[in-house]
């Protein structure tokens, strides 16, 4: 395994590149690509550069508190794993890898719906915090079982996603000829096929793990469902408002809508029953030329005005990014690809290390902010 230490590896773009030194091209573009001509994806990334930090000088720091609590869940830092779908195609170690090296850095995880392991396997490895998240596959009865395993299992929060009533189109995957990698026939997929071969560590890996191609967590008629159906599951899992009602009658725990950009969804969120929202345009995988996260997150917490948790993701690449954050209201975020791509390049210890890069960088700039908490961060810390 590749060393992940410096000087091979000092930031999160350094884990990019080691996922995209061991993915096919088609698996990299899949994590690292957004929709259609990628405006959102760039934007929310550049919306985090455009804020500056405003410090307290000649203040001496001691021991910097990163600690927080979101709904319940005590955090070691405000930042909770995103749910990402068919992370065992990175590495077979999956959301199992993922939500271990979560839970023994004190984070929390979000598992997706469309995770490559059940809850219960995932629940067997940490002891942290976990989070569900849910896409209405397969109809209410086969979600209103899910629910009900992922709260037996232990889950506290579901995040209900709320931007995906369509595919997005991920340019990048129809150039790589993933609906026919995915779906196709046999004489389809062959023109696809060289890239794959010539990425043998990934390959064996891939080959060797038989369940990779299954999502046991969207059981219909006792079987769980393939990967190969996702297009069309999707497309038969159009969520509404009015979904919100057996949703919450089936959910004990708190729930977030997660996919508000609006300061009108994050009310409604509310009236609806959530105990919160998650800023979020998918990380600028779904409606291209959706505002940057971080531009509406100030009209969100405005409308919520303290009746909910507001979380933001999209677009966190350092720690200082959550800060920044922080310091604009937002409880904590959840992060993507920063520990996807680490996931990519060396399984749970690639997630271990993009969460230990993102703590570090938290840890210093508080520090040198003058500031000993998250908690007393607040806007005069930063200029837009
Ligand atoms: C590869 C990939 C798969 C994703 N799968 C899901 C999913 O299954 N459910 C979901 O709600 N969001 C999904 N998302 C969106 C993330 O939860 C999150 O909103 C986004 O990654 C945040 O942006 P960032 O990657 O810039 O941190 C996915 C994102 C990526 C990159």
């Amino acid at each position: 395994m590749p060393s992940l230490q410096p000087p091979r590896v000092v930031n999160i773009e350094d884990l990019r590149r080691l996922a995209q030194k061991r993915l096919p091209k088609a698996v990299f573009d899949y994590i690292d690509g957004g929709a259609d001509g990628e405006v959102t994806l760039r934007a929310n990334v550049r919306a985090f550069e455009e804020v500056v930090f405003c410090p307290r000088n000649a203040i001496a720091v001691a021991q910097p508190d990163l600690r927080t609590t979101v709904l319940g869940c005590e955090l070691s830092l405000p930042l909770i794993l995103a749910p990402l779908g068919f992370t065992r195609l990175f590495h077979p170690e999956g959301e199992r890898g993922a939500a271990q090296a979560a839970g023994a850095a004190g984070i929390g995880y979000c598992l997706s719906s469309f995770s490559g392991y059940h809850v219960d396997e995932v629940r067997k490895v940490t002891k942290g915090p976990l989070w569900y998240q849910l896409y209405i596959a397969g109809g209410s009865e086969v979600v209103e079982a899910s629910l009900e395993r992922a709260q037996k299992a232990g889950y506290s929060v579901l995040a209900v996603t709320i931007d995906t009533n369509f595919p997005g189109q991920r340019e990048r995957d129809l150039r790589n000829g993933v609906p026919q990698l995915l779906s196709g026939e046999f004489f389809e997929k062959i023109p696809f096929v060289p890239p794959l071969l010539s990425h043998p560590r990934w390959l064996v890996s891939y080959l060797l793990d038989r369940d990779v191609m299954k999502f046991p967590n969207i059981i219909v008629n006792g079987k769980a469902q393939g990967v190969t159906d996702v297009r069309e599951m999707l497309r038969q899992s159009t969520i509404t408002w009015a979904d919100m009602k057996w949703i919450r009658q089936a959910w004990r725990g708190p729930i977030l809508m997660k996919g508000v950009i609006t300061g009108d969804d994050a009310r409604r969120s509310l009236d609806e029953g959530a105990e919160g929202v998650i800023v979020s345009n998918h990380g600028g995988r779904q409606l291209d030329n959706s505002p940057a996260t971080l531009h509406v997150l100030p009209e969100i917490i405005d409308a919520i005005a303290g009746r909910g948790e507001v979380l933001v993701d999209g677009g966190i690449r350092r720690g200082s990014d959550i800060l920044k954050a922080i310091c604009m209201g937002a409880r904590a975020v959840l992060a993507g690809r920063a520990y996807g791509y680490g996931l990519a390049a060396a399984g749970a210890d690639g997630v271990a290390r993009a969460i230990e890069i993102l703590r570090a960088d938290a840890e210093r700039t508080l520090i040198l902010l003058g500031c000993s908490s998250v908690q007393e961060l607040n806007k005069s810390f930063i200029r837009r």
